[in-house]
């Protein structure tokens, strides 16, 4: 059942949790913003601020951009997870803490909203069971009990890598209405999150493209909620977002080409099972060959990537990757976003 989006403004904080709940022109408002940082990168935005960031799970990129940001505009950063001492979060409302867990979300965001100014979390989904997975719980109680704005650094969706991807498809292409964006699954020997194709699916139909979600059967369709955001966000632009499982239609006369690997939803907490069906489908590799079919289409991925898995050296070294140029502006939105927050708080 698709019970929608959880609201993600709470209390009149302006959190940074979906690109769903902002204005395609506030999004925008932050993507130029973000050119000027690139451009002249140090500020004082966030002079005598903290930023607290909360990593459950591993991160190279997230974790270095947002602590390198928030010092380049006169703030500090202190990363706190689980492996680094942090106590075990329990995050279910009326939860009999009998289990692992040592603290309960609602306390945590109290307290951290006493010691600093915004709160980041990475908490990826527990892959057991996607209908809870899909409420992204544990997000939810942080903006409901915090009292500074949060931000979404990757949990079932991931709006930072949403918004350095649209600033750097600007950048190569200008404006993207009607330009083709086709989101390609790729293989990977594990099932992975399906937060970063969820949010290329959104951005893409939020800035008028014209997207194509191509994965090899209906079981690796993504959720319908994030699917019905994208229809709805590419209707009011004119666009259109088709689902193909024919590798060839797909690819023929897409600008860009945007490859990610996730898990089939279906097979949630069933991983044994869905290992043979995912390695059928190791031929979905982003390589010269499919390349040569789009229309000298821009390439990219959110990184980290399996090469010659997800996508073959030669395109990923060739003249039309942009990935380390996404990379790069996650530093940049992700100070702009900042930035816009402490702005509104
Ligand atoms: N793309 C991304 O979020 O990278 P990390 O997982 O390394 O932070």
């Amino acid at each position: 059942m698709n019970t929608g989006p959880s609201r993600t403004t709470l209390r009149s904080i302006k959190h940074f949790l979906n690109t769903y709940d902002w204005s395609r022109p506030d999004l925008q408002a932050m993507l130029d913003e973000a050119r000027a940082f690139k451009v002249s990168p140090y500020g004082s935005a966030l002079e005598g601020k903290t930023i607290a960031l909360l990593f459950l799970n591993n991160s190279l990129r997230t974790r270095t951009s947002f602590d390198i940001g928030a010092n380049q505009l006169g703030g500090h950063a202190v990363v706190l997870s689980p492996s680094g001492g942090m106590w075990p979060l329990e995050f279910q409302k009326g939860a009999v803490m009998l289990g692992d867990a040592e603290e309960h979300v609602q306390e945590a965001a109290k307290v951290l909203s006493r010691y600093c100014d915004l709160i980041g979390i990475r908490a990826f989904p527990r892959f057991e069971d996607w209908q809870e997975d899909r409420k992204d719980r544990l997000m939810g109680s942080l903006a409901e009990h915090s009292d500074v704005p949060v931000i979404n650094m990757e949990t079932i969706t991931h709006p930072c890598q949403e918004m350095a991807l649209a600033m750097t498809l600007q950048e190569q292409m200008g404006q993207l209405d009607g330009k083709k964006f086709l989101l390609t699954w790729s293989y990977h020997p594990r099932p992975l999150n399906t937060a970063v194709a969820n949010s290329a699916l959104m951005i893409a139909a939020k800035f008028g493209m014209d997207v194509t979600l191509l994965c090899p059967t209906p079981d690796f369709v993504l959720d319908e909620r994030y699917l019905d955001i994208a229809h709805k966000d590419a209707s009011a632009n004119g666009a259109e977002v088709t689902v193909s499982h024919d590798i060839e239609e797909a690819y023929s006369g897409a600008d860009v080409v945007y490859a990610k690997s996730w898990g089939a939803l279906p097979f949630f907490g069933n991983w044994k099972a869905e290992k043979p069906v995912r390695d059928a489908f190791q031929h979905f590799i982003v390589d010269d060959k499919k390349m040569a079919m789009t229309n000298d289409a821009l390439v990219s991925h959110c990184l980290p990537m399996r090469r010659n898995v997800i996508m073959s050296d030669t395109v990923f070294d060739g003249p039309r990757c942009v990935a380390y140029d996404e990379a790069e502006n996650r530093l940049h939105v992700q100070k702009a976003i900042m930035t816009e927050l402490l702005r509104q708080s």
